[in-house]
């Protein structure tokens, strides 16, 4: 049976940085001290005016297209975990197949709250195993700064924007272990942005209402999360053949440190086999296990064999765990001439892109102006 393994692997998050006394002086009734103790969170970044969620998405996946060393006409399918996409359709994932050239992908997005990227890594782990794919590229990336009301303290300063991807590639050695994919829709009001959707369209009245803005019953999610974390790693550690002490590094959903640090007792991982990098993004829903797991490999935190266990929670409610083994070297570096062709690559993809698009512009005209006879 084929395997999926990790093979390449990049992140993105927008530039513009804002700290918890940022957010106080720009009126929020909160403080750095209360933040920094409920949350463990010090500041996060927020996307430019008009940059969306396939901004972010874009950037992250072509890093891991470099460090993987593939070509986008390799790749079989992109799948985009989102709960901010671009557009209610067309999928933000047909939109990052365009911009990559990735001319022989399918492309799909999956939404399932925070937990959508662990999904990702399930379903494109199957397509390979089941023989169906050789390359999957699987993008976590949201802008939820668009969904938050920026008046609603107990919510806006817990997230942030951000994207990570990472190729999955076919391998004769095991990777992706097994992956545990759960949900609870009983849930679903505990974390619920209510309108927008065809339970409520947006109006004048749900705007009003604030009713196109991320609600949240924040304690009662906290105690759930501190529960299911614990529940659905030890699922996947067990179905992976291995034992809680077997893992070398736990990267839990950046989400809250008193969630993680709860969880990583109940699971009995100390504080070395830990990875948290929440103070600096906050929760960045469906990208936060994969800017996480980026840092752990830039910071040497990742070795060959080693076995890392990723578990998220979210809306849905839904929950996910993955133990991979780490099989890939470390990248390699690649030649200024490489280099070169690869920029000059993806502006000329970028440029055949947007001839496509005007392509597309000229052919509705085209038929307009000249209709065919309808047979
Ligand atoms: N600054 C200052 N005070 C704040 C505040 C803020 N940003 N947000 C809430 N408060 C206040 C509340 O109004 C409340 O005041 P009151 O006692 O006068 O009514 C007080 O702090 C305590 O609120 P509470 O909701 O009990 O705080 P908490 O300890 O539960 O922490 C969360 C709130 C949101 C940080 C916490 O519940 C949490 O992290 N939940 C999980 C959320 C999550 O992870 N969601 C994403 C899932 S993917």
């Amino acid at each position: 049976m084929p395997y999926a393994q990790v093979a390449g692997w990049g992140m993105y998050v927008p530039s513009r940085v804002v700290t918890n006394d940022h957010l106080a002086q720009m009126g929020l009734d909160t403080s750095d001290e209360w933040i920094t103790a409920r949350t463990g969170i010090k500041e996060r970044r927020l996307a430019a005016q008009g940059e969306a969620t396939s901004d972010l998405a874009v950037k992250a996946a072509q890093r891991a297209l470099d460090v993987a060393n593939a070509r986008p006409s390799e790749i079989d399918l992109i799948i985009v975990a989102t709960c901010t996409p671009d557009h209610l359709m067309p999928a933000t994932a047909a939109l990052v197949q365009d911009r990559l050239s990735c001319n022989n992908a399918g492309a799909v997005d999956v939404n399932a709250g925070c937990s959508g990227f662990m999904y990702a890594i399930g379903l494109g782990a199957a397509q390979i195993e089941s023989g169906r794919a050789r390359r999957v590229l699987v993008i976590g990336a949201d802008v939820l700064s668009s969904y938050v009301d920026w008046q609603d303290r107990s919510t806006c300063v817990l997230f942030g924007d951000g994207a990570g991807a990472l190729l999955l590639q076919v391998s004769e050695e095991p990777g992706i272990l097994f992956t545990t994919l759960g949900s609870d829709g009983s849930g679903a009001g505990l974390l619920v942005i209510p309108a927008g959707g065809s339970r409520l369209p947006s109006n004048g009245n749900t705007v009003r209402n604030g009713e196109h803005y991320l609600k949240m019953n924040g304690q009662q999610v906290f105690r759930w999360a501190t529960q299911i974390i614990e529940r659905a790693s030890i699922k996947t550690i067990r179905a992976s053949g291995l034992t809680p002490d077997r893992i070398d590094l736990f990267i839990p959903h950046q989400a809250n440190l008193r969630i993680i640090e709860a969880a990583s007792k109940r699971l009995g991982l100390n504080e070395e086999k830990l990875f948290v990098n929440l103070s600096r993004y906050g929760n960045t829903t469906n990208a936060s296990i994969p800017i996480a797991l980026c840092e752990a490999i830039a910071m040497g935190r990742v070795r060959p064999d080693d076995h890392i266990l990723l578990t998220s929670f979210g809306s849905g409610l839904s929950w996910a765990a993955t133990v991979i083994r780490w099989g890939v070297p470390l990248p390699v570096r690649l030649s200024p001439w490489r280099r070169f062709r690869r920029r000059t690559g993806r502006q000329w993809t970028s440029v055949r892109s947007s001839l496509r698009r005007q392509r597309q512009k000229a052919r509705f005209w085209w038929e307009r102006i000249f209709p065919r006879n309808s047979v």
